[in-house]
């Protein structure tokens, strides 16, 4: 398997993982080499020239079953014996790679110091650059991998568990933040709304798939700042009124599902299309967990077909969290040149724009 997932335990840190991925990477053409690498069916990769790192650390705030130490000492004993399996697998020693990708942040700060501090033993002990990537450059530039065609600059809605952010994407390492939220990220909505519907983690796949014998007319929800001038979103409200309906008892739980996914659809398409006014970006691109869901792609490509922009999405395996999205990000900003120092730091926060302005109540998604 190119995208090596490795479930650490059984029970409360099952769903954490740590995803390791060799990739294909040479000096001539490397962005080709790495597409087409990449592209090809998932477990059929034969060449490998750099070891991608990539902790999945960002637990769901609700998630009470994760614990962040147990996770992160779970990732200290896998790691070691992961990269040799993956280097195995791919018949390479780590002299063989070029350079060597590992998520820097933002995120658990545990798991993201176990997998950059590992990214950079590989790297020191084989000579080669490190690539300290941010994990939301890999869900920014994700689109790129799948759509050879996509050029810079696109309008991305970013859309994750952490994270829900309206971004012009102008070149690699060069983002300007237009807008973000200022309480729960799209996905926290998804996760919160399943948990109070009795749905497991992560809540989004449950409720699009609970939503599909739901009526979406059928619960008045609110829209959080829709048709408002700036293009913040917000959640929390929308959350609670879930609950409040849910304790009302007078819906059936797909048709709650079914008016909240919609609601959810109605927010990001609404704040989008603010954005978009904003910007002259030829494209909208949307990825991130969120992105997986199949009313939010076709809400958002249709908004595009309306304003006459190009639309990408990547496919819904490359939206959710892995690693070949960080072997891209690393792909990429190695083309650029950019490489990073051995002491280069882990982030628990780390924005895309630093000089974006925190907005109120953001906190620290902003
Ligand atoms: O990007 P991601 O895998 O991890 C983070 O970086 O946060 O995003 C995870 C989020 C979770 O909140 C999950 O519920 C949501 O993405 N998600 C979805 C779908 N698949 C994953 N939300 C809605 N519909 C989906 N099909
Ligand atoms: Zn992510």
């Amino acid at each position: 398997m190119p995208i090596q997932r490795c479930g650490v335990r059984p029970g409360r840190v099952a769903r954490h993982s740590v995803e390791v991925y060799c990739a294909e990477l040479t000096r001539a053409g490397t962005l080709e080499r790495v597409r087409a690498v990449l592209d090809r069916e998932r477990p059929a990769h034969t060449a490998y020239d750099l070891c991608v790192i990539e902790p999945r650390m960002r637990v769901a705030k609700l998630d009470t079953d994760a614990v962040p130490e147990i996770a992160a000492r779970a990732h200290v004993e896998i790691l070691p014996g992961l990269i040799r399996r993956v280097l195995d697998d791919a018949k390479l020693s780590v002299h063989d790679v070029d350079a060597v990708a590992a998520t820097a942040g933002p995120g658990l700060i545990g798991g993201v110091m176990v997998a950059l501090l590992a990214g950079k033993g590989v790297a020191l002990a084989a000579g080669k650059p490190l690539i300290a990537v941010n994990h939301l450059e890999g869900h920014a530039l994700s689109p790129r991998l799948a759509d050879p065609d996509l050029e810079f600059p696109y309008l991305l809605l970013l859309v994750s568990g952490g994270h829900c952010q309206l971004l012009e994407v102008r070149g690699v390492g060069d983002y300007r933040r237009l807008a973000t939220t200022i309480d729960d990220a799209a996905g926290e909505a998804f996760d919160k709304a399943a948990k109070l519907l009795g749905l497991p983690y992560p809540g989004g796949p449950a409720i699009e798939e609970l939503a599909k014998s739901g009526d979406a007319d059928a619960v008045p929800l609110p829209r959080p700042l829709v048709g408002s001038g700036e293009p913040h979103f917000s959640f929390a409200g929308l959350k609670s009124a879930v609950q409040r309906a849910i304790a009302a008892g007078e819906h059936a739980h797909e048709d709650i599902a079914a008016s909240f996914q919609q609601a959810v659809v109605d927010c990001l398409v609404d704040r989008t299309a603010v954005a978009l006014g904003t910007t002259d970006a030829p494209a909208l691109v949307v990825a991130g967990g969120v992105a997986a869901n199949q009313a939010i792609r076709g809400a958002l490509a249709a908004l595009a077909e309306r304003e006459q922009r190009r639309f990408s999405v990547p496919p819904a395996w490359l939206c959710t969290d892995n690693a070949a999205m960080i072997a891209w990000a690393g792909a990429e900003r190695f083309a650029a040149g950019l490489t990073d120092p051995l002491d280069a730091p882990a982030r628990a926060r780390w924005p895309l724009d630093a000089r974006a302005e925190t907005v109120r109540g953001a906190g620290v998604k902003a």
